[in-house]
Formats: structure tokens, sequence, C-alpha cells
């Protein structure tokens, strides 16, 4: 079996019970892809990836490898390695024993084994820790044991299911960067399965954002950050404020403008509005500029509600006149009761479908 693949394409629907979980979640990954599946708990990550991993079957659906129908091979024929968020070492192992375990049931000579585990130490940066137990490493360093146990049988996809949620906020910043340097470095492809939006941007050539056990939106980070398909994604993508809008003109693609409360928002959509339509517009606190001349599109008048204190910025509510509250984020200090004009950039508004199923796909 290569070490490499040039595509995975599933279509997977699950039900447990009368309860469906996945419903006809298909994707198509190019080989070398890092591909994260994106969503709240709950809406069918994990059971997607044990599909494709084939610890569990699914209820109808088929996974194909470069041209090959895989769905029907247990586990060990994959040739995948996995990765859970709870590490999922043998206990009363040695780290060279968890490593090695996956080389001694192929029976590999020795001498290879303690060669190939001695290289997926220096690999995953702990070099020398052989002898150890599980036991006696920080979480940390279980899981680059987990993950040198995968990568050990040389996989032709890694999948990775929330492997970082347990290790506290500065050794996942680390261990998100040495997951990528060992993506890359080793050509892998892999399927990662967070519920971290952060992650999932910073990790991804593809972010595939589920809800309920169906596709929502899936494209490269930056296009899920900054053109989310609806309003479930951009709450997702840290959008805060949400205006119902209805449609007044439509310019020159993308603009558009709208009436929210009885403002005038100028904005953009890559949704095809019918004039007239409603919308839900949407800005992310930190696209809200204090300041603007009077007059300006997008600057409105209001009145600074309450301010949180977050170091280097402030976030504050601002009430506008029309009565619309705006979440903002912002390094001008303003103070509860102070009248301020705010700016929204035309850019950064965007117009959502008012109705869910609209941008779903
Ligand atoms: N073995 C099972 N039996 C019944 N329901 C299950 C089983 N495994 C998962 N589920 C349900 O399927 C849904 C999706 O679960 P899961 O794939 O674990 O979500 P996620 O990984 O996105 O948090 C949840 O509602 C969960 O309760
Ligand atoms: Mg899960």
């Amino acid at each position: 079996m290569k070490d490499t693949i040039e595509s995975l394409r599933f279509r997977l629907t699950k039900r447990f019970g009368t309860k469906t979980v996945l419903r006809d979640f298909a994707l198509e990954i190019r080989g070398k892809q890092f591909v994260t599946f994106l969503g709240p708990s709950g809406c069918g990550k994990s059971t997607a990836l044990n599909i494709i991993a084939g610890l569990i079957p699914a209820t109808d659906g088929e996974v194909w490898i470069d041209g090959e129908r895989i769905d029907g091979l247990p586990p060990e024929k994959r040739g995948f390695g996995m990765v859970f968020q709870n590490y999922a070492l043998f206990p009363h192992m040695t780290v060279f024993g968890n490593i090695a375990f996956g080389l001694q049931l192929q029976r590999r000579p020795a001498d290879e084994i303690r060669r190939r585990v001695r290289e997926m130490l220096e690999l995953v940066q702990l070099p020398g820790f052989e002898d150890r137990y599980p036991g006696q490493l920080s979480g940390g360093q279980q899981q680059r044991i987990a993950i040198a146990r995968a990568l050990v049988l040389h996989p032709r996809l890694m999948l990775l299911d929330e492997p970082l949620s347990n290790l506290d906020a500065k050794l996942r910043i680390e261990m998100r960067a040495e997951i990528k340097r060992l993506h890359a470095n080793l050509g892998l492809t892999s399927i990662y399965v967070t519920h971290d939006q952060v992650e999932a941007l910073s990790l991804s050539d593809w972010v595939v954002v589920m809800r309920d056990g169906v596709l929502i939106q899936a494209g490269p980070p930056q296009e899920i950050h900054d053109q989310p398909a609806n309003v479930f994604v951009a709450d997702f993508m840290g959008f805060r404020n949400f205006f119902p809008a209805r449609i007044t003109a439509i310019g020159r693609e993308p603009a558009v403008e709208a009436a929210a409360n009885r403002m005038t928002l100028c904005g953009r959509t890559r949704h095809r509005f019918a004039a007239g339509a409603a919308a839900v517009a949407a800005i992310r606190p930190d696209d809200v500029v204090i300041g603007g001349e009077e007059g300006r599109p997008n600057t409105f008048p209001g009145t600074v509600d309450i301010v949180e204190y977050l170091g280097r910025e402030d976030e504050a509510i601002v009430r506008l006149e029309s009565g619309a509250r705006l979440w903002v984020r912002t390094e001008a200090r303003v103070k509860p009761g102070e009248a301020v004009r705010i700016t929204l950039a035309p850019d950064r508004v965007i117009f959502l479908p008012a109705d869910e199923a609209g941008g779903t796909a």
C-alpha cells in the first residue's frame, strides 16, 4: 500500500435508532490537504471520522480512495493513523511499547522497530523517552506519543479527533504549530475534527462547517472567515452583531444597500438577493470603528452603554439612536454614557439570507 493518496471521497448517512446523525455528508479531499470538520458539539464530526476510519459502519454511503471503494475494509487494512482527544495510550506499556505496538503486529525485525521508534521520538521532540510510562508524562507529552504512534506506521491518511482539547491554552497553541509542521514536512493528508474556529482557521487548507449532520459550508479558511454563507457560520466565525434588514438597492456586485433599524446600511453579499428581500446584516465587533463624519455612509451616532476592559482593547456596547445595540471592540478608550459616532466599514458589513436554510451548501 502506498504512503500517499490522490483523493478521498465519501458520502455518509448515519442513523442511531431513529436519530439521523449524518445526512448525505459528502466531500472529496485531495492528497496532502489539511481538512477540518468544524461544528458545535454533537453535530456528527466524530461519527463521520469514525466511519472513515472504519470503527463504525455507515447506515448508508460510500468511502473511496483513489478509485477503490474501502468502506468494506476493517480499520487495520485502511492504512490510516488516528489520534484521539484522550490520547488512548496503553497505560501499562512504556512509550517504546506504545509506539512499537503496530510495528510488532506487522512482525517487523527488532532493530528496524527500535530505529523507527527512535526516529519518531525525535520527530515529536521527545528523544530518549522510550522507557517512561504514559502516567509519568504531561498531557502534551502523551499527545505527542499518540501522534508518534500513529505516524510510525506511515499512514496514508491521518485522522485527528479534537487532539488538543484536553491541553491548556498555551500548550494547545504550541501543539497546533507542531501538528501543522508535521503535516507539511511529512506530506501527510489529514482530517482534523474540532469545535474551535481558531484551530480550524489556522491549521486547514479547507474548512468544512457542519451542523446537525449536514455540511453547511466548505471552503478555504479565508473564505469561511470573510464570507460565511449564513447566520450559523457567521456566528461561529465571530460575527456578533446581527440586524434584520431589507435589501433596498443592489449595486455592482457584491455591493448592496439595506434598511435596518431605520438606518441605511451599505455592505456586501455573496448571496443573490432580489430588491426588497429580507436579509440579516452582520458585522464583527472589531470591524466597528469609533469615530466618523456626520452624514457619511454607515456612520451613526450613539451612546456608549457598557465597557469591558480587555487590556489592549475594550469591548463596549454602543446604543445607536435608532435603538440598535452594537458590540464594539476598540482601542479608543470610551466611557459609559459617552456620546460617540461609529462607522461600519462597508466591505465589513455582510448581508446574509434571512431564512437559515438560504445559505446551505
Ligand atoms: N453510539 C451512539 N449511539 C447513539 N447516539 C450516538 C452514538 N454516538 C453518537 N451519537 C449521537 O450522535 C450525535 C453526533 O455525535 P458525535 O459524532 O460524537 O458529535 P461531535 O463529534 O460533533 O460532537 C450526537 O447527538 C450523539 O449523541
Ligand atoms: Mg466529537
